[in-house]
């Protein structure tokens, strides 16, 4: 069956994006991560950013309940970890690729900028629903990009620290 969204899908495709991975902490306690591009910066004063989750995610449950959430932004050699967490119920962060900064959110060690957020509204948007947060703490390093382009891969100019 022809999918009926395919041709909206397809002009969305053309906004190329980065890749990141949004982290909160699970009921059990465990790590969540979901893979998204859909991630936005909104405001400096007071600093705001975006992302939207779609409401059948495994993982929308989790991010509902949670107060906070990371946003670690990837580089072009991390792209197992983007098909890693746009699976459904992946293996959670090990203990050692990841640490704890303001929120209580995993903040994954090693990517290209990592942002660590205090959910301040969320906004029921068709299928999706918009996290508003604000950043506490932030940190960028070096490296290539992970983007995204038409459903591809791809990678982006190096960027010094
Ligand atoms: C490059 C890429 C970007 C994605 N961006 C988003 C996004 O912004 N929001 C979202 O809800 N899902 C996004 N997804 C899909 C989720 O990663 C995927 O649906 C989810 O991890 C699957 O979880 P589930 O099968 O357990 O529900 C994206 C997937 C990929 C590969």
């Amino acid at each position: 069956m022809s999918d009926p969204y395919k041709p909206l899908k397809d002009a969305f495709s053309r906004f190329a994006t980065g890749v990141a991975l949004a982290g909160c902490v699970g009921p059990d306690g465990k790590p969540v991560a979901i893979t998204v591009n859909s991630f936005a910066s909104v405001s400096l004063a007071p600093p705001l950013v975006l992302w939207c989750i779609e409401r059948r995610t495994s993982s929308f449950p989790a991010f509902m309940r949670a107060d906070s959430y990371s946003i670690n932004v990837l580089r072009a050699d991390q792209q197992h970890l983007s098909e890693r967490y746009a699976l459904r119920a992946p293996e959670p962060f090990a203990p050692e690729e990841y640490e704890i900064w303001e929120t209580g959110a995993p903040v994954l060690k090693d990517c290209l900028a990592a942002f660590d957020c205090r959910v301040v509204s969320r906004h029921e948007a068709g299928d999706h629903v918009i996290m508003v947060a604000e950043v506490l703490k932030f940190r960028a390093a070096a490296g290539r990009p992970l983007l995204y382009f038409a459903r591809r891969y791809a990678t982006g100019p190096e960027i010094e620290e």
